[in-house]
């Protein structure tokens, strides 16, 4: 009879696995889980075992190729260049490449990887960091993508400082959901936005106020806000400005709903445009995959000052189930899929 350690040892030594797979941009139609040969690693790179992989916004525009405009940044023009989805990646180190000296195999490390809705990915060491203790494999899997987001948005364009109001549109979301707490976490007054049934969740993530956009609009009390930080909906400039203080940050970090080509991406080149004339400063920013950020993170995420706040749990053949709820908005806060029990 076959034992739990042969199993084991026959995972570890085949050269396949299970992962979800997408050989053309579409619907959740074109995602199949599929066995396939597992990654091969470059020098600077490790393999790990997932145990559980993140769900956000990114894994959607990746899988229909939309906006187009990033078809021609170089993520494939007619395909995606990795036909696994999936960035957001926690799990156990099992090989290294010949550069990496931060990790050995059998760590417990967290980050952004390659095609992670797999039961292996390959990661660039420079991309990730060890797992503290306390955070669970579905908390790190839910928290970089978001979490660097967030923390550059408020940090770097943001230039956040203690005792300041900051506005959290999407306050629900992923980007959105850790955009409060580290704001709360350092030391700001938060007001967050959000649809009525999530308005709760958004409380308890910490925020001082909450706003219904279903039933409110950002502008119709006389709060202003010394930093906007916008990650849903789509306010017309005008109102994000009335909303803003006279000599207040907005940074735009994204919303759906534009259009196919590119996203409408026209909002946040006016608000960048017209910055330079006017006393509030007006930006957009792409967010940066970088160590120090994702260090950054891990940080908070020891001391406890933010958590992911996990909803739901989903399997790799739940992943286009997973990826239709999120699009319909029936997810809050972050869902991640676990390779694991
Ligand atoms: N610039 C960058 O580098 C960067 C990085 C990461 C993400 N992004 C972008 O940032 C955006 C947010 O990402 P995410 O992962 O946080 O998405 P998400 O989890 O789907 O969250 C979207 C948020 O938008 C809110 N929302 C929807 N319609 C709204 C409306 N009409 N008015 C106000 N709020 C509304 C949702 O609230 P309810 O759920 O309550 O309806 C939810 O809180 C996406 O567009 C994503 O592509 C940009």
């Amino acid at each position: 009879m076959q034992t739990q350690n042969d199993r084991s040892t026959e995972a570890r030594e085949a050269t396949t696995m299970r992962a979800v797979r997408q050989l053309a941009y579409g619907s959740t139609d074109v995602l199949e889980v599929a066995t396939i040969e597992r990654p091969t690693i470059a020098d600077d790179e490790v393999l790990i075992e997932v145990e559980a992989a993140g769900l956000d916004r990114g894994v959607w525009h990746l899988m229909t190729g939309r906006p187009y405009l990033m078809r021609i940044m170089g993520f494939g023009l007619t395909r995606p260049k990795n036909p696994v989805p999936g960035m957001d990646v926690a799990g156990r180190v099992v090989a290294i490449g010949a550069d990496v000296s931060r990790f050995a195999v059998g760590d417990e490390v967290f980050g952004i990887g390659g095609g992670t809705y797999a039961e292996f990915a390959a990661a660039k060491e420079s991309k990730l960091v060890h797992k503290p203790d306390a955070v669970t494999f579905e908390q790190a899997a839910a928290s970089t993508i978001s979490g660097i987001t967030a923390l550059q948005a408020l940090t770097g364009r943001g230039r956040l400082e203690p005792g300041q109001h900051v506005l959290v549109i999407g306050a629900s979301g992923g980007v959105g959901s850790f955009a409060v707490q580290l704001a709360k976490a350092l030391g700001a007054t938060v007001t967050g936005v959000a649809s009525t049934s999530k308005l709760d969740a958004v409380r308890t993530l910490g925020a001082d106020h909450v706003i219904d956009y279903t039933r409110q609009h950002i502008d119709d009390d006389d709060r202003r806000y010394d930093l906007i930080i916008d990650t849903g909906g789509r306010n017309p400039l005008a109102r994000l400005r009335r909303a803003l203080a006279p000599t207040g940050t907005l940074v735009i970090v994204g919303g759906e709903g534009g259009d196919r080509l590119t996203g409408g991406i026209g909002r946040q080149l006016r608000a960048a445009l017209l910055s330079p004339f006017v006393k509030q400063r007006l930006s957009f920013f792409m967010s940066s995959e970088s160590l120090d950020s994702i260090e950054a993170l891990a940080e908070h995420l020891s001391r406890g000052s933010v958590a992911a706040a996990v909803g739901r749990r989903f399997t790799l053949e739940e992943v286009p189930l997973a990826i239709d709820a999120m699009e319909a908005g029936t997810l809050t806060a972050k869902s991640v899929i676990t390779l694991k029990g």
